[in-house]
């Protein structure tokens, strides 16, 4: 049977280090053959968001906190887009307290999401390393879709 299952990556970043991470993710879940799109939160339509079988939210920490734009985001658009029982996944990249992806993860696990434990965490600007780690969770995604 044709493997359908599709997923989105949603982030936000300030200065392209969570993009970075978003990209990987997306590159590694399209590598196990899951449909996969590293998107903006600014350019994710609801229905798209609604269509997805797994949603991966990013982003960066600043002050102690989620960029209120993306808390705004999951609170709104991702709480009206059906995401109840899906699987989803949170990562970002922080400076040196890192409270964002933590605190994403509570708020899709309050919105009836299967969160993927442990969130994902790479400090500033991702090298090589942590790539090939936001790879590893995306084919992690794609396995779970799967064998859904
Ligand atoms: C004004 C400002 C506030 C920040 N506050 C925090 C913070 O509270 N905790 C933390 O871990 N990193 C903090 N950072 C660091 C960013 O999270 C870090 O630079 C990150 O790599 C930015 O990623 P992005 O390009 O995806 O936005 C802050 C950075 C700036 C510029």
């Amino acid at each position: 049977m044709p493997n359908t299952a599709k997923a989105m990556v949603v982030y936000l970043s300030t200065s392209g280090n969570t993009k970075a991470i978003s990209d990987a993710i997306a590159h590694g879940i399209s590598e196990r053959n899951v449909e996969a799109t590293s998107i903006s939160f600014y350019d994710a339509k609801i229905e798209d968001l609604k269509a997805a079988d797994a949603i991966a939210v990013g982003s960066s920490t600043f002050h102690y906190k989620i960029l209120p734009p993306m808390e705004k985001f999951i609170d709104e658009t991702l709480a009206n887009s059906d995401v109840k029982g899906k699987l989803a996944a949170a990562f970002g990249s922080y400076g040196w307290s890192g409270e964002a992806p933590v605190l994403i993860a509570e708020k899709l696990r309050n919105l009836g999401m299967n969160v993927i434990d442990p969130v994902l965490r790479i400090q500033y600007k991702p090298i090589d390393r942590d790539i090939k780690e936001a790879e590893r969770l995306g084919m992690d995604i794609a396995e779970k879709l799967k064998n859904a």
